[in-house]
């Protein structure tokens, strides 16, 4: 299978920084479109284009919006440090980022390239949706759609229990995404609990000697203590899960079609993904929620980034 051409759009992050990597390793990446989630835009924005320096590419930086579509939200820079890469306080890149905005970035290339294109959504959904409230047949000229977020039985991670970060940072554009967007893979944050990478395994892969690899030890170092004192089983790689569902749909070994609606007004439940799992109400699914995928594939597309081994053979 030929590799995927990648529109990403991303809040980088330090899981966010791992699918970069795992992207630019083994696919052709269009564009990264930039939203402010896990920290503010000038952050996500600056850690994009210092990715882009790490991986020697010329991938085109869109900075999109800075703020949810309707109401404020807290980032979570007490995960990803308040820079968003761990505190490491890197030095500025010299590039800057593109003029266009994100979500007209996102409507002209999928016009420039219609089928062609894999968008990969690995932040809270605002660019996406304004790009859908510009173009209503975005989703006809988009390949495919891989989602991280949510959490289908209603297990998340933020301070509304059953909300996932991404989806509860701003539940109106996940709403007009989810509610418009016919059919998509949804990589939803229990399906990343479950196949979290355990802490001496990925210490193995960032003792690869790499330069990637020395980077994302310093800027995932945060995150990491987060983690352990958390009692986490392991790193949870959302993002990076949700790439290696992007680069590889082979990788996907059990999946499910349902109906996958957003909770906006409860009060303890705003940002939750509502499964019919049942189908109750009788509506067209639009979530191919993934379930499980091939570990050991999902480990050889890390490594691969983190120059731990060899491009893995494409399928
Ligand atoms: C998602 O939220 C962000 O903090 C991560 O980068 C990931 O996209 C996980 O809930
Ligand atoms: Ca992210």
């Amino acid at each position: 299978m030929p590799a995927p051409e990648l529109l990403i759009d991303t809040d980088p992050g330090v899981d966010d920084a791992l699918a970069i990597l795992m992207a630019h390793a083994s696919a052709n990446v269009v564009a990264l479109t930039i939203a402010a989630g896990n920290v503010g835009l000038a952050h996500t924005v600056g850690n994009a284009l210092n990715l882009i320096d790490r991986v020697g590419a010329e991938t085109p930086v869109f900075a999109g919006c800075s703020v949810p579509l309707v109401f404020p939200a807290d980032d979570a820079g007490f995960v990803h440090g308040a820079d968003g890469f761990g505190d490491t306080g890197g030095l500025p890149s010299r590039r800057t980022a593109s003029a266009e905005h994100a979500a007209m970035a996102i409507v002209r290339l999928a016009k420039e390239r219609p089928g062609e294109l894999t968008l990969v959504a690995l932040a809270p959904l605002t660019n996406i949706a304004l790009a859908l409230r510009l173009d209503h047949a975005l989703p006809t000229r988009i390949k495919r759609l891989v989602v991280m977020g949510g959490a289908v039985n209603g297990r998340g991670n933020t301070h509304r229990a059953p909300a996932e970060f991404n989806i509860g940072f701003d539940p109106e554009s996940a709403h007009i995404v989810f509610s418009e967007w016919p059919a998509f893979d949804l990589v939803d944050w229990e399906a990343c609990m479950r196949h979290a990478i355990g802490f001496a395994r990925f210490d193995d892969l960032l003792g690869s000697g790499d330069a990637r690899a020395r980077f994302y030890t310093a800027i995932s170092r945060k995150a990491h203590a987060f983690s352990l004192s958390h009692e986490r089983s392991g790193m949870i790689l959302a993002d990076a899960l949700a790439m290696a569902v992007a680069l590889d749909p082979a990788i996907v070994t059990r999946s499910e079609r349902h109906h996958v609606a957003i909770e906006m007004s409860g009060h303890l439940t705003r940002g939750a993904t509502v499964v019919d799992w049942d189908n109750r109400l009788g509506q067209r699914a639009n979530a191919n929620i993934v379930l499980d995928v091939d570990r050991h594939r999902f480990e050889e597309l890390v490594a691969c980034a983190l120059g731990a081994r060899e491009a893995p053979p494409s399928r």
